[in-house]
């Protein structure tokens, strides 16, 4: 496995995780029957489930583990007033170029004066390209009717702050959190699902007295460094990052990226910034809306600043995975497995009678029943035990129950464990508890 001090292009490890994503129905292109659609993709089965789970984690640190943070689930068809407020019509850009000889089109800021494509050292002088995605609300495709898909969610919690501060009685410092899909026409989308056109976010938008930003921003570092620790992502392979100056966004005065070993090298996988008062102000002058809050024991008014880590739950999904890979012997035999963390795992247990036979089927089932209350489970009763075992270690399957013919006449079960493969006798009866036990590790 890659480590900081090594060469930080691990390919083959790229190779093998995308290749496991389409075998294994993580992720598959889009619309593939019909040649796909460029950098976009849907989440197969295993996809579907490990992204939920990503969720929930992020769900469980950011609200339900918390008093300060409340969830919100805005529209992702936007009112244009709003994307003019906060700046995103005039400034969410990215320099594009043309090649003059190839056509091909690229971020003047991702590359050195020559077409990557082609070699050309024709090119276009850089001009801004908006990254919105427009489209048209009615029926009519008129100026009056125009709209935008999100390209972040941050902006429905700044919109809402009036709403939700009065009706859930709140003052700074409080949260609201939100999970939604967002969209922008990136120029050059790439690197599997890292840089897609259409990808998920997970965004905490925390408001708090204008003198305690910075000390709540170095919390916020801290708290969403170890959550990707938490569910399994090695110490060496992260690192906060502060931003350059001419990198920050219109609206921060400061953000630090979490970023990830990606095998290309480091790569961003969240960013906390410091937005200021800059978006409330934005909407309170736009709407003429007061957005001010009034301190009743200090009988002041302010506008809240805002501290903001933003995460991308797809590029989440494949740092979880790049850094779960792994390959090693058992029994002589090379496997390929996913040391995924049991929470973020697509299933948590897989359910295998020892043979197919009719007399074991009933009492497998009885298994997976009591199993499948509390945890997402698989049931596989086809090919050799070890070929199952194999299977399940590679989508990353912390926990196989197998039902034997001894189960029959003991009630007894036997539990392997996909990273150590060792195995455990256990009553049928102590299963549920046993593996809850085992999901936080
Ligand atoms: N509201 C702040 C904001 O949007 P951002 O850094 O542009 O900040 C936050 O995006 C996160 O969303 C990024 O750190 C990344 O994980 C994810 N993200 C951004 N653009 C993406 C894209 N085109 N494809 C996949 N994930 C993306």
């Amino acid at each position: 496995m890659t480590t900081p001090s090594e060469p930080a292009t691990d390919l083959g490890l790229f190779d093998a995780v995308v290749n496991l994503c389409k075998r294994r129905g993580f992720v598959f292109p889009s619309a593939e029957i019909y040649g796909g659609i460029r950098s976009t993709y849907d989440y197969g089965p295993l996809g579907a489930l490990m992204l939920r789970n990503i969720r929930e984690a992020w769900w469980r640190a950011m609200i339900q583990e918390r008093d300060d943070v409340v969830p919100l689930d805005a529209a992702i068809l936007t009112n244009p007033k709003v994307w003019e407020a906060s700046g995103h019509l005039a400034t969410f850009t990215d320099p594009l170029v043309d090649c003059r000889k190839c056509k091909e089109r690229w971020r003047a800021d991702q590359i050195e004066n020559t077409c990557p494509n082609c070699g050309s050292s024709d090119l276009t002088e850089a001009r801004p390209f908006n990254l919105m995605f427009k489209t048209f609300v009615g029926p009519v495709e008129e100026e009056s009717s125009v709209a935008y898909l999100r390209p972040e969610t941050a902006q429905g919690m700044f919109v809402n702050y009036l709403n939700i501060e009065t009706t859930m009685r709140r003052k700074p410092p409080f949260g609201i959190a939100q999970i939604g899909r967002a969209f922008r026409n990136e120029i050059t989308p790439g690197n599997f699902v890292f840089r897609t056109r259409e990808f998920e976010m997970m965004e905490l938008e925390f408001f708090v007295p204008p003198t305690d930003s910075g000390r709540w921003q170095q919390y916020w570092c801290e708290e969403r460094l170890s959550w990707y620790k938490r569910y399994g992502i090695a110490p060496e392979k992260l690192r906060l990052r502060p931003h350059e100056a001419e990198e920050l966004s219109h609206y921060s005065s400061g953000t630090t990226d979490v970023e990830f070993l990606f095998p290309w090298g480091w790569g961003e996988l969240e960013g906390i910034a410091n937005r200021t008062d800059f978006d409330l102000r934005a909407h309170q002058e736009h709407s003429g809306t007061s957005l001010e809050h009034f301190d009743q024991a200090s009988g002041e008014r302010y506008l809240p600043h805002v501290v903001e880590p933003a995460a991308g739950a797809t590029r989440a999904m494949m740092a979880f995975l790049l850094a779960a890979y792994d390959e090693d012997e058992i029994g002589g035999e090379r496997r390929a497995v996913l040391r995924l963390h049991p929470r973020i795992a697509p299933y948590q247990v897989a359910v295998l009678p020892l043979s197919k036979k009719d007399t074991l089927s009933p009492l497998a089932r009885e298994v997976l029943h009591r199993l499948q209350r509390h945890l997402m489970c698989e049931y596989d009763e086809t090919q050799s035990i070890g070929r199952r075992y194999r299977r399940q270690d590679e989508i990353g399957t912390p926990f196989c129950v197998t039902v034997d013919f001894d189960s029959l006449e003991d009630q007894q079960v036997t539990v392997r464990e996909r990273d150590s493969t060792n195995q455990t006798r256990m009553a049928i009866d102590d299963l549920v508890s046993h593996l809850l036990g085992r999901l936080d590790i």
